[in-house]
């Protein structure tokens, strides 16, 4: 009986907040033709599966070291998958290309002799803005000991990764190239709209978040990025345009909302770097503004 009730509070809680930070049906209506599908569709598949993942919580508190073949539904399955989405966005992720975990079809985990614990996936991986999506074999490597390594990931995913966004991204790089006049707020905002011209900024924000999440991962997490809370760009160094981006992140297990701050550079040629990545204190949001 403890169980149902929590689950089902939680998936009203998850809803509610979902639907004041992403997306209420008369945005999505009204707004269709400025808004891509692709930015509703992972805001929704956001909002699927955080309800998702909340149910199958309580469900896997018992059960956090599964071993063997796993349920694909459940947690560890969910969560190890959730860190190829990451490893995908840092490693070929960019303003016109973003990754995200679409379903996991079968998981196995195993402990690896003194190293830590293995997971075996078969899932599908999606491609947000061409809407491609592929199956994909992975494993993760959650690694133990005193040291917090972030997880080794291996994946296969052909197709996905020959999706050639060069034109765009070097035009997007000509531009702020020249001006570096970007400052933003609040990508998306309370209404889950974005300004076309800043979706590239958004998703640069989902792939440098990546970092992040990806560091910060281990069998017992799960994120998701909820909104960029500001950008900011620098001037250009090295020819790598720089910005300087705060970023909420939604930790699915705590319920809690983090603010990190990212210092990172970007180009067509050399992708993402992360040049500095910090944790805002979790009291700083909530001081009224001005207060040292
Ligand atoms: C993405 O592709 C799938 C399958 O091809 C299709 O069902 C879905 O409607 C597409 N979504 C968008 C937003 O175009
Ligand atoms: C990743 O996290 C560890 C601590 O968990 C930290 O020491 C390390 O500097 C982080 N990596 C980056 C690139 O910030
Ligand atoms: C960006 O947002 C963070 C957190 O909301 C805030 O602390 C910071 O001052 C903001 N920066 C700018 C440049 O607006």
């Amino acid at each position: 009986m403890g169980f149902v009730t929590i689950a089902v509070l939680s998936v009203l809680m998850g809803v509610t907040w979902s639907q004041s930070v992403t997306i209420g049906p008369e945005v999505a209506s009204a707004d269709r033709s400025t808004h891509p599908n692709a930015i509703l569709q992972m805001q929704k598949q956001a909002v699927i599966f955080e309800q998702q993942a909340i149910v199958v919580e309580k469900e896997a508190v018992e059960d956090v070291m599964a071993t063997g073949k796993l349920n694909p539904s459940h947690y560890p399955a969910q969560r190890a998958a959730k860190v190829v989405q990451h490893y995908l966005n840092t490693r070929y992720g960019s303003p016109y290309r973003l990754f995200g975990l679409h379903q996991v079809h079968s998981g196995h985990a195993e402990d690896v002799a003194d190293s830590g614990r293995k997971y075996q996936l078969e899932i599908s991986v999606q491609e947000f803005i061409r809407n491609i999506t592929e199956k994909c074999s992975a494993e993760v490597l959650f690694q133990r000991g005193e040291k917090l390594n972030s997880p080794e990931v291996q994946v296969s995913c052909e197709e996905l990764l020959k999706i050639n966004t060069k034109a765009q991204e070097d035009t997007l790089y000509q531009q702020y190239k020249m001006s570096q006049s970007l400052s933003a707020q609040h990508l998306p905002d309370s209404h889950g709209n974005i300004e076309p011209d800043m979706e590239p900024f958004w998703h640069l924000g989902i792939v440098a978040a990546s970092f992040v999440m990806l560091n910060e991962s281990t069998e017992n997490t799960l994120y998701n990025v909820a909104q960029v809370a500001n950008v900011t760009q620098l001037e250009t160094e090295n020819e790598q345009l720089k910005f300087d981006y705060t970023i909420l992140l939604h930790d699915i297990v705590s319920q809690e909302i983090l603010h990190w701050k990212l210092l990172f550079t970007w180009s067509p040629s050399e992708g993402v770097k992360v040049l500095q990545m910090e944790q805002l204190p979790r009291c700083h949001c909530e001081k009224p503004p001005g207060t040292p």
